[in-house]
């Protein structure tokens, strides 16, 4: 039986070294975040690079063979790495050169327990820092002035996959991405928007009815935006004449657009 003090260990504790930890107060307090931190599920530590320096200014330096912009020097960095590592940790350093961030690596990390994120600023790191690394990894093809923002993506993306961190229990599972496809249209009152009208079927009733037509406009949208999501599955026989029909109203509808106007507004 696990004893008191494992029961009360968190799910996945997340280990945060950064030169700006007051850059993740308030993220830490909206949304999955906080609630995964006030159920007990998730723990967030953030490690001022500063503290672990010889002196506060000793965070970064020249490069060596020269070129512009700092570099972060090791020393730091590996010590903040050494005061909390464990055997179960995973160390990630955020960089530009990383592997790019999708679905399967956050549900992948939110299922680990221990997660020790290194925001790099300036130039980069030291490359030595790297031999204390297992994962790298980047958020998009764009250069971003430091690792913060990238690691509340990841805290924001991991936090949705820990028990009790969403309202409706059931959201996460109805992402984009876990079903395989992009979402459906959302519409909410009021019912005609500057002559915008919801679809009559949402407002049917008709749950059979809606459920088909979310699918239906899921596919398209995924057809239409994410070809390559769709090339990963296998549909449905219903799914395909789901597709099919979709297409052909769209089909229909750009054909209506482009048609010229019979009468005027
Ligand atoms: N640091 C700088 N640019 C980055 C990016 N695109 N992703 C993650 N970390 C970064």
């Amino acid at each position: 039986m696990a004893s008191d003090s494992q029961e009360r260990r968190p799910r996945l504790r997340i280990d945060i070294i950064t030169l700006f930890p007051e850059y993740f107060a308030f993220p830490l307090k909206v949304g999955p975040v906080r609630r995964a931190i006030e159920h007990g599920t998730l723990e967030v530590n953030l490690l001022d690079l500063r503290s672990f320096a010889d002196s506060p200014k000793e965070v970064d330096d020249y490069p060596y063979g020269g070129g512009a912009g700092m570099v972060l020097k090791p020393e730091p960095i590996v010590r903040a790495i050494e005061s909390v590592h464990t055997p179960e940790s995973l160390v990630i350093l955020f960089s530009p050169q990383g592997e790019r961030l999708n679905h399967e690596r956050v549900k992948d990390l939110a299922g680990r327990r221990h997660l020790i994120l290194i925001c790099g600023r300036y130039k980069g790191v030291d490359e030595r820092v790297r031999r204390w690394v297992d994962l790298e990894i980047s958020i998009g093809d764009y250069v971003l002035s430091g690792g913060e923002p990238a690691a509340l993506v990841l805290l924001d993306a991991v936090a949705r996959w820990l028990p009790d961190s969403l309202g409706d229990k059931d959201s996460a599972l109805t992402d984009s991405f876990e079903t395989g496809l992009l979402d459906a249209p959302l519409y909410t009152r009021p019912p005609e928007f500057r002559g915008l009208k919801v679809p009559e079927v949402l407002r049917s009733g008709n749950h059979a009815e809606i459920r088909r037509w979310r699918r239906k406009q899921a596919l398209l949208r995924t057809l239409l935006r994410r070809p390559d999501l769709l090339e990963t599955q296998t549909l449905s026989e219903e799914d395909q004449r789901l597709l099919q029909e979709a297409l052909e109203e769209f089909q229909q509808a750009s054909s209506e657009e482009t048609r010229p106007k019979e009468e005027g507004p």
